[in-house]
């Protein structure tokens, strides 16, 4: 298996998390006999830094000719001030319409024991494994008219899915949905929102070529409460691309920590893989941010770019044997916890690597038998 992966590092801690994302892939790649290819280019904050645009067009370009596309995190307190479309989440956001993944999959899955950091007790969170899939070239992020009136102080978004945006979404859920526990909650404002109203149509007429899974539908409002109150009770859930933001930021406290979540954009040209964290520019450089987002985010490019599943369920597989180990990089240690090693992040990446070369040794020589 060979493949061309166009990695933008871009801001904070996003440079030191995907470089252990790339030494996981490498050792899968080595252990496997694939090659795979990776070229470095910038995006985000330090790409307006040094050419002037959070997406270069060499950078754009080397993206389109890719197999797929890793990314760190982009954003930076220096760039706060400016506008929405001048700022480093503008390359991100102009990334993810040039390489048209609308189908952003964001799996919240409760590795024990770091759940247990989590405020919620561990009778609530364990076993939670939930996959949100979030539209992602729609709705408010990406409708027109937009615009800040600042002389008459008005400002405006659209909110706007037409019904071929929501059916070749909801398609995507219900396939997922179907290799899971078959079960898919649609998430909406249908009580207020004419988009929304579309929204429940359309999956719930799409829902007819799926019987074998159950379809249930939820407010949005209800849906943040029920995400907290019994998080098992999950299995895909779908929504639109503002709602899933939010939705899956609530849904990285079931895991205990932000910088567990990865994501994957599927179903447009070239496949987007990114952590759900930001920048964290308070800890950038310190060696404190935790790798396993970016980690888990590589394993998702095993699954869904190279087809590589086993792979990406050992990768996986070593995650929770490091967290089981007791080993924390600072951002997720906990002072009233015993048995708790601290490390750093390049720390971190090693001891997955390790472990992951023990668990792929092993089935190599299982399958050698
Ligand atoms: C995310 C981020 C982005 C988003 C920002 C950085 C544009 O919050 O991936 O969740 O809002 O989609
Ligand atoms: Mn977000």
């Amino acid at each position: 298996m060979e493949m061309k992966i166009t990695v933008v590092p871009g801001d904070g801690i996003g440079p030191e998390v995907t470089r252990e994302a790339i030494a996981a892939l490498e050792s899968v790649a080595q252990l496997g006999g694939h090659k795979f290819q990776f070229l470095e280019m910038p995006i985000g904050g330090i790409a307006i830094t040094k050419h002037g645009s959070p997406l270069p067009s060499a950078t754009l370009d080397a993206a389109l000719d890719s197999d797929a596309v890793l990314l760190g995190a982009v954003g930076g307190n220096e760039f706060n001030s400016l506008p929405p479309n001048k700022r480093p989440e503008a390359g991100l956001l102009q990334l993810r319409h040039a390489l048209g993944g609308f189908a952003n999959l964001r799996p919240s899955v409760a590795y024990a024991p770091l759940n247990h950091n989590s405020p919620l007790r561990a009778e609530v969170t364990d076993g939670a494994d939930i996959l949100f899939v979030r539209e992602l070239l729609g709705g408010l992020y990406f409708g027109e008219p937009r615009s800040w009136d600042k002389e008459n102080n008005v400002a405006f978004n659209t909110m706007r899915y037409s019904r071929n945006e929501v059916v070749r979404v909801a398609r995507i859920a219900f396939e997922l949905a179907q290799r899971r526990r078959r079960k898919l909650t649609s998430v909406d404002k249908a009580n207020v929102l004419e988009v929304s109203q579309l929204w429940r149509a359309t999956v719930t007429e799409v829902a007819a070529e799926y019987p074998d899974v159950t379809l249930e539908h939820q407010y949005v409002d209800a849906c943040a409460m029920h995400l907290m109150n019994i998080p098992r009770n999950f299995d895909v859930v779908l929504t639109e691309n503002l709602f899933g933001d939010i939705l899956s930021d609530e849904a990285a406290v079931i895991t205990g920590s932000l910088g567990m979540l990865p994501s994957a954009t599927i179903g447009g040209r070239v496949n987007l893989y990114e952590p759900v964290h930001g920048s964290a520019p308070d800890i950038a450089g310190t060696g404190k941010a935790n790798p396993l987002g970016a980690i888990l985010t590589a394993a998702m490019l095993l699954r869904h770019s190279a087809g590589l599943e086993q792979d990406a369920q050992a990768v996986e597989a070593a995650v929770q044997r490091t967290l089981e180990r007791g080993y924390r990089t600072a951002d997720l240690a906990r002072t009233n916890q015993t048995g708790q090693q601290i490390v750093t992040t390049r720390e971190m990446g090693k001891l997955v690597f390790e472990i992951l070369n023990e668990i792929i040794d092993r089935s190599q020589a299982l399958h050698a038998v």
